[in-house]
Parts: structure tokens; sequence; C-alpha cells
């Protein structure tokens, strides 16, 4: 496989891969996800800003040329992975699809868009097919939409327990790191870290402040995304709508799909905090049926994509650091909510890597989901 190997035409052969935004922080986090899960490729393209024209990228033991994204850019791919922010998805997905290729979109661009599937395999992997969507050809090029790196992770420890129990209400927090604000946050977080510690007469203070425009070392603050009316900011937002759509609870689906019939109410508070890739998540969660924390422990030990990792005797819980470039989002602290009736209510703390599971991993997973339908209808 080489960046510009020549690609038969045939439904069979593995699919002309692009990813859009390859220099950035979950771009380059494709390359890794692509390469430890040996996804098949027939040749892969590396497109990115004319800035980066040029620019060589590690891939296994090759090294790739990154090209400039333009618009012919797609006239030999199968499957766009885009991670460039919402405007490039907005403009460049649809000449994608346009091509003949499918679009796993890392964006909100196209999430709450009717007709795209909003995915996480562990919960809702149906949502591909259901909306025709698949590698064949060309024939069923799409979009298929990645949700927010907050949703999925949150997904992931709660799912299988709305499940098992129906989960009527989830009040969660967020303790989100740099990275989900792309690769430049995270070296001003470095900047700003080296800059306090070096800070005369030992006051703290940093001049780097151009991503947040405030002090992030040694701080943290509510979520940078825009405050919408009501007070609510969009990442906010972007939990209750998202899991809405991903559960079948959307309006345009009424109550929602079994096997709830619950329309889920949420409440979320997303703060920025000075950790670097991995995102933590504290779950409140209301439940209508029965789930004692006992059961709740033994689902989530059983689920795909979890450790469970709550040793109250060592006081080990889960923590971002730990979290990070693992492919797992971590579950701990699962415990009664005293405040609620007996089985109704429990608490739980998650912490996930952002960049993988919140990002690249997840659309990976949504591409080896296209490759599987692809085997299966054959
Ligand atoms: P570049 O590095 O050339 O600017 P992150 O989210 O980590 O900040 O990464 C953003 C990604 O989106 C980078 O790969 C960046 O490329 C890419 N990008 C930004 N602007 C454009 C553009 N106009 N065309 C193509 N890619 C872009």
């Amino acid at each position: 496989m080489s960046s510009d190997a020549p690609s038969p035409s045939s439904s069979s052969r593995a699919p002309r891969v692009a990813i859009v935004g390859a220099t950035g922080a979950v771009g380059e986090e494709f390359l890794r996800v692509l390469h430890q899960r040996a996804f098949p490729m027939t040749s892969l393209k590396l497109l990115a800003s004319p800035r980066s024209a040029g620019k060589t990228l590690p891939f296994g033991d090759q090294t790739l040329t990154v090209e400039a994204l333009d618009a012919d850019a797609f006239h030999d791919v199968d499957l766009a992975l885009f991670s460039a922010g919402g405007s490039i998805s907005r403009e460049y997905a649809p000449l994608a699809v346009a091509a003949g290729a499918v679009v796993v979109d890392n964006s909100s661009a196209f999430r709450m868009t009717d007709g795209v599937p909003l995915v996480v395999p562990e919960v809702n992997p149906d949502a591909i097919s259901d909306a025709g969507i698949g590698l064949r050809d060309g024939l069923d090029a799409g979009i298929i939409a990645n949700p927010n790196c907050s949703t999925i992770i949150m997904l992931l420890a709660v799912n299988p327990l709305h499940r098992f129990a129906g989960v009527e209400r989830i009040v969660v927090s967020t303790y989100q790191a740099a990275s989900g604000a792309g690769a430049a946050a995270m070296r001003e977080l470095e900047q700003q870290t080296r800059e306090a510690l070096a800070a005369p007469g030992g006051t703290g203070q940093v001049v780097s402040q151009d991503i947040f425009g405030q002090q992030y070392a040694f701080n943290l603050f509510s979520h940078n995304s825009p405050l919408q009316s009501g007070g609510y900011n969009q990442e906010e937002m972007k939990m209750v709508h998202e899991t809405h759509k991903i559960w079948g609870q959307d309006a345009e689906r009424g109550s929602g799909a079994a096997p709830d019939r619950i329309r889920t109410g949420i409440t979320a508070t997303c703060i920025r905090v000075p950790v670097m890739r991995a995102h933590a998540e504290s779950i409140n969660l209301t439940f209508r049926d029965e789930c004692s924390e006992i059961k709740a422990s033994a689902l989530l030990k059983d689920a795909p994509g979890i450790t469970v990792q709550d040793d109250r005797g060592a006081n080990a819980f889960p923590t971002p650091v730990q979290a990070s470039h693992q492919d797992d989002v971590f579950v701990g602290r699962v415990r009664r909510d005293l405040s609620q009736p007996e089985g109704r209510g429990l608490d739980l703390f998650v912490c996930g890597d952002q960049v993988r599971k919140g990002a690249a991993l997840n659309a990976v997973q949504i591409a080896e989901l296209l490759l599987e339908k692809r085997t299966a209808d054959r």
C-alpha cells in the first residue's frame, strides 16, 4: 500500500481511503488507529490545508506525503475520514459523496441532519444500514456522522444501563481536555504551563492566550463553545440532542424507540480542564426500572469498549492520564445515589481518550462496520 498506489475498480477491493485534516490531532490519530488495526486499504491519501502540502507523516514504516485539499481530491477515494472542522466538512463532504465516497465526518456539520446516521458502533450500529449507506462502488455513498466526543464517552458507559433499566434522566458534568480544541490548543496548554512555572515572582501568569483568550494552565473554565439562549453552551446541547438522536428519541421519531419509550431528560455542564487528551465525566442517572449498584457493575463489566476500574479499597478510579491512548472508556465510582429511591439512581465517573474513542477510533470502527456489511452482502 502506498499513497499513490493504482487502484482497480471493483466492489471487492479494499477501499481507497483519504484523511481530511491529516495533520491535526485527530488526523494523526487516524493514521495510528488505521495502522494499529490493520485496516484494509488499497491506497491512503493525506489531505490538509495548502500550508501542509508536501509535509510528510509516518504510517507504520512508510512515510506519506500530505496533499492540499481541493475539489478534485476525491475522484479516487472510496472512504473519506474528515476531521478538519465544520466549515471544511460542509464544503467538501458533499463533493466527496458526489465523487462516490462514503464520508465519516468528525465535525458537527451534519450530525443533526435528517438522513445522516449518527453512530457509536457499540450503541447503534444498525443506523448505517438503516440509512442505506454502504461501501459498494459508490452506489450508496453518503455521510455518516461521528458524534461529539463527550457524547460518545458518556454513552459507552450509560447505554448498557439504559438498555437494562431505561434511563429517565441524566445529569452530567464534564472535565474536558485540550485535545478537543485541536492540536494548537494542546500546544498552547504546554506553552502556558512552561510560562506559568517560569513566571517571575511565582505569580503563575501566562503570556500566550491565543486559543481560549484566557489562562488555561493551572485553571479551568466553562467550555469555550458559544453560549445559547437559556445559558447552555453548544457543547452541552450537543450532548442532549445527539444522545436523543442516537437513542432514537429525537422528535421525528416520537417518544423514543424500544426498549424505553422514554425521552430521557438530559442536563449537562461542560468544563474545560488543563488535561492534555482524555475527557472525564461525572454522570448521575435516574432509572425507570430498578438497577442496583451490583447489577450496574456487572452490566458494565460485560459491555464492549469499557474497562471497569472501581477499587474502593485502593481508592483507584479512572483518571485521564491512565485513559490516554487507550481504546476503552474507563468507568468507576459506580455507586447508589442516596438521594433517590433504592435502585432508581446511580452515580458514575468515566474517563475516555478524546482523540481516540472520542474521535478517530470511533470513526474507524464505523468504517469497519461498513467493511463488515459489504462482506455480509456479498
Ligand atoms: P493544517 O495543519 O494544514 O492547517 P486540529 O483540529 O488539530 O486543529 O486540526 C485541524 C486540521 O484541519 C489540520 O489537519 C488542518 O490542516 C486542517 N485544515 C485546516 N484548514 C484547512 C483547509 N482550509 N483545508 C484543508 N484542511 C484544513
